[in-house]
Parts: structure tokens; C-alpha cells; sequence
């Protein structure tokens, strides 16, 4: 989420809580002091991601400047991150049944703090996350890994739930990001998937028809990626 979308959020939960103190006796002023009391731990709470994905990311980056010494090029294309904005948080309360506390959703939900790596290569997949997950400060909570074990979409990615601490004014708190590592191929079908996937008004044959066309699409861009990882291991062979 960006500051600005931080700022609706916040201000959307600053009016539902106006309109709740609307019918109590209460000065203007103490009106304003409960919500700017009331919004404190939440934006507290979305600090701390903000925060934990600017580690998450600089650790990426610091491994990115390494990498390009070592061997040709650097591993990485883009790096995106993004806070789950408050809808979906709200949303995925619902749908999964979690207490609606700030302490559970911390709990309960993994993928509030989310960071995307972009790479070259699949093998720069594994050697980035593996150089990450070496890091004494990092933790691995959950490892998924759909490039091996491909979802039934085709969707293809290695995904690592870690924790991280981050440092603040009196305290030191671990914080939990999605990472998700992607070759540009597998980035590039799961956006285009991502986008058709919220298409209304498909019949459910048509629908069937173009899952089996993605997925089909999902393997030829697989391919793709080992033929470039061939290349690549060709010419680092010929170059040692
Ligand atoms: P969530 O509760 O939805 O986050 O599920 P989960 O905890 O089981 O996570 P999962 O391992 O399924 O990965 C969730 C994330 O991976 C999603 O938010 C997407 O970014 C991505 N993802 C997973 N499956 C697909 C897919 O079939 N297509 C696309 N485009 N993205 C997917
Ligand atoms: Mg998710």
C-alpha cells in the first residue's frame, strides 16, 4: 500500500468512527482525540510492514550488487512490494473466520507485508532465496515451492513466508512478509492470468476451454525458461 492509499484506509476507519461518536455526548475536541487515539495501533500496525518490507528489500537489493560481482549480470529485474490494503485485510478476516483483533490478524494472515522478486533465471531463484534464508536474522515460517510442485492453474513461483525484525524506538519486533521469487516468464503469465481471471460473464465452458489454454500457456513459458537457463549455463561453461 502507498502512503496515499494508507491515508483512504485510515481515513475511511476515521469516518466509521465519527459516525459512531456522532450519537455519544462529546465535544468535538474529545471526539477527535478518540480517533486520533483509536487510529494509533492501526497505524502502528501498518508501519510495522511498511517497515519489515523495507528490510525484506534491501536485503534483496544488497544480494543483487553482490551477485552481479560475482557472476555476469545482475540476478535480479524488479523487485515490487505492497501492504494488503485494509479492504483485503477485512475481507480475508471474513472469509476466514479470525477474530478481528489486531493481535490475530498478525497471526492469522501471512501475506499482509508482500514482496515480489522478478529474476533472470530459475537457478537465480533458488540462490537468492537460499543466500536470504541464510541470513541470521531471518526466520522461515513457510517454504512453498510451485516451480517443482507447479499449482493446477500452471502457476509457478517459490514462495517463502519469513519473519524479520525490525528495530523500533523501544522495542524490537518480528514482522512476517510473503515473498514470492518469479522468473519474468512466470511473472509475465501469472499478471496476464491475474487480469482474465476477474472476467465476468464467461460461460462455464468457455471458462474450462481457456483454464486448459493458460495452463497449456503456463508450460510453454516453462519451457522457455529452461531453454534460457541451458543458454545461459552454455555460456557460463564456455566462459569458466
Ligand atoms: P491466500 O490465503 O490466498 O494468500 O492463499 P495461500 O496462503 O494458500 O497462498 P498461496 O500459496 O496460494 O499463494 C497466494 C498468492 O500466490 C496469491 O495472492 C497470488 O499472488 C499467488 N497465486 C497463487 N496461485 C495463483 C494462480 O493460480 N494465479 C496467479 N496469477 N497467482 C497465484
Ligand atoms: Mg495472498
Amino acid at each position: 500500500m502507498n502512503s496515499e492509499q494508507f491515508i483512504d484506509s485510515a481515513g475511511k476507519m476515521a469516518m466509521e468512527l465519527a459516525e459512531i461518536t456522532q450519537n455519544m455526548d462529546m465535544s468535538e475536541e474529545s471526539m477527535l482525540d478518540l480517533i486520533g487515539d483509536s487510529l494509533l495501533p492501526v497505524e502502528q500496525f501498518f508501519a510495522n510492514y511498511n517497515c519489515a518490507i523495507m528490510e525484506i528489500e534491501t536485503k534483496f537489493k544488497v544480494l543483487n550488487e553482490q551477485f552481479s560481482l560475482k557472476y555476469d549480470g545482475n540476478p535480479i529485474e524488479s523487485i515490487h512490494s505492497r501492504v494488503k490494503d485494509y479492504d483485503s485485510i477485512i475481507r480475508k478476516v471474513i472469509r476466514k473466520n479470525i477474530p478481528r483483533d489486531l493481535q490475530s490478524i498478525e497471526e492469522k494472515i501471512n501475506d499482509i507485508a508482500g514482496v515480489r522478486v522478478v529474476c533472470s533465471f530459475v537457478d537465480d531463484i533458488y540462490r537468492l532465496a537460499d543466500c536470504l534464508l541464510r541470513q541470521d536474522d531471518i526466520t522461515l515460517i513457510r517454504k512453498k515451492d510451485y516451480i517443482k510442485n507447479p499449482k493446477p492453474t500452471g502457476y509457478r513461483s517459490l514462495h517463502l513466508i519469513v519473519s524479520v525484525p525490525i528495530f523500533l524506538e523501544n522495542e524490537k519486533k518480528d514482522v512476517k512478509v510473503e515473498v514470492q521469487l518469479r522468473t519474468i516468464a512466470m511473472d509475465f503469465w501469472a499478471s496476464l492470468e491475474h487480469k482474465m481471471r476477474y472476467k465476468k460473464n464467461i460461460s462455464p465452458e468457455m471458462l474450462e476451454k481457456l483454464s486448459h489454454e493458460l495452463t497449456d500457456c503456463a508450460e510453454i513459458s516453462s519451457s522457455l525458461d529452461s531453454r534460457m537457463q541451458n543458454v545461459r549455463n552454455l555460456i557460463l561453461a564456455e566462459n569458466a
